[in-house]
């Protein structure tokens, strides 16, 4: 069977004037974590609604196991789970009813069905509630239940729209637990974040979304080496930081500055050659640092250098 499960060739989507996908090219290995990683806005879920075949792209195609997927694919629909970045639960009915009824929708029935809502209760750590209302669930505890929901029918791939927002941290170790359960099974998890952290603890792969563009895509240790370093973080009394700004600017090896939560996001060519003419300069224009921190080239820091803005505003 071919590596290649899906692909995807120049997609584009557009809401009225909004390009929220230019332009998307894809190719997800079988029995990888994918992540797809972006801002709001970026057009992650816009992609993944295509790629899942709940809207047309206005342009291109995408293909699953080498088959081309049109709406009148719907074969190729059994293959795939979709978890929703929106919660889609019926609150007064419990988990364990809310599984049922989306396991009929898939059309398992009978003792298939109860098999298959015991598994997927047990793989998100919640059969012991399964017969609580929703309602009564925390945040964390319904997204736990969106996903087993997207697992009923034993897809081949599965989509995660933001799996962890706002969710508690216990709920968000069940939740990366689960993942990686699922993938050592075999499964292939298309995972869509603006966590770099998560990206980096679960992906195989990483690619970077900004402006409906991927603008980067390969492992997290590869991006990280050839993009991450030399950012550091400078904090810099509020009405000094334009002087600042000015006198550091014009410095070899200063490439910019971005400002994110009153501080200053300096790139540095290298760091520690440029830092001693940096507080030379704050000395004689008796311009305070009040903290100095060179961060650790992680995927913010790639993504940073890649788009000259923070990953979270
Ligand atoms: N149904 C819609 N109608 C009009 N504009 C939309 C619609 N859905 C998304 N957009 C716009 O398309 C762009 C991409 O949105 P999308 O939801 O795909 O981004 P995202 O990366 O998933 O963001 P987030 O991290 O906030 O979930 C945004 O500018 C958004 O406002
Ligand atoms: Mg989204």
């Amino acid at each position: 069977m071919s590596p290649t499960i899906l692909t995807a060739l120049n997609l584009h989507k557009a809401y009225g004037p909004i390009q929220a996908v230019r332009g998307v090219d894809l190719h997800i290995q079988r029995g990888e974590i994918f992540g797809l990683l972006g801002p709001n806005g970026a057009g992650k879920t816009t992609l993944l609604h295509m790629l899942t075949g709940l809207i047309p792209p206005d342009q291109g195609e995408i293909l699953f196991n080498g088959h081309l997927f049109t709406p009148e694919a719907m074969s190729l629909k059994a293959t795939i789970g979709l978890v929703p970045q929106e919660l889609a639960l019926y609150p007064t009915l419990s988990a364990w009813d809310n599984l049922i009824f989306f396991g009929r929708i898939y059309g398992l029935r009978g003792r298939t069905l109860r098999h298959r809502v015991e598994a997927v209760l047990d793989l998100v750590s919640l059969r012991d509630r399964a017969r609580d209302p929703i309602q009564t669930y925390s945040g964390g505890m319904k997204r736990r239940i969106n996903i087993a929901a997207g697992l009923l029918h034993q897809p081949d791939i599965l989509f995660l729209d933001e799996p962890t927002v706002g969710v508690d941290p216990q709920s968000r170790n069940a939740i990366f637990e689960a993942v990686e359960a699922l993938n050592r099974e075999g499964l292939t998890i298309l995972y869509t974040t603006h966590y770099m952290e998560e990206a980096q603890r679960l992906c195989h792969r990483v690619a970077i979304m900004d402006e409906g563009r991927i603008i980067a895509l390969d492992t997290p240790r590869r991006l990280i080496q050839e993009m991450g370093e030399g950012f550091i973080r400078v904090g810099v009394p509020a009405d000094q930081q334009q002087a600042f700004v000015q006198h550091i600017t014009p410095l070899m090896g200063v490439h910019d500055v971005i400002r994110q939560d009153g501080h200053l996001l300096v790139r540095l060519q290298e760091p520690l050659r440029t830092l001693p003419a940096i507080f030379q300069i704050a000395t004689t224009h008796r311009i305070p640092i009040t903290t100095l921190q060179i961060l650790e080239p992680d995927l913010e820091t790639v993504f940073l250098q890649l788009t000259g803005k923070a990953l979270r505003e």
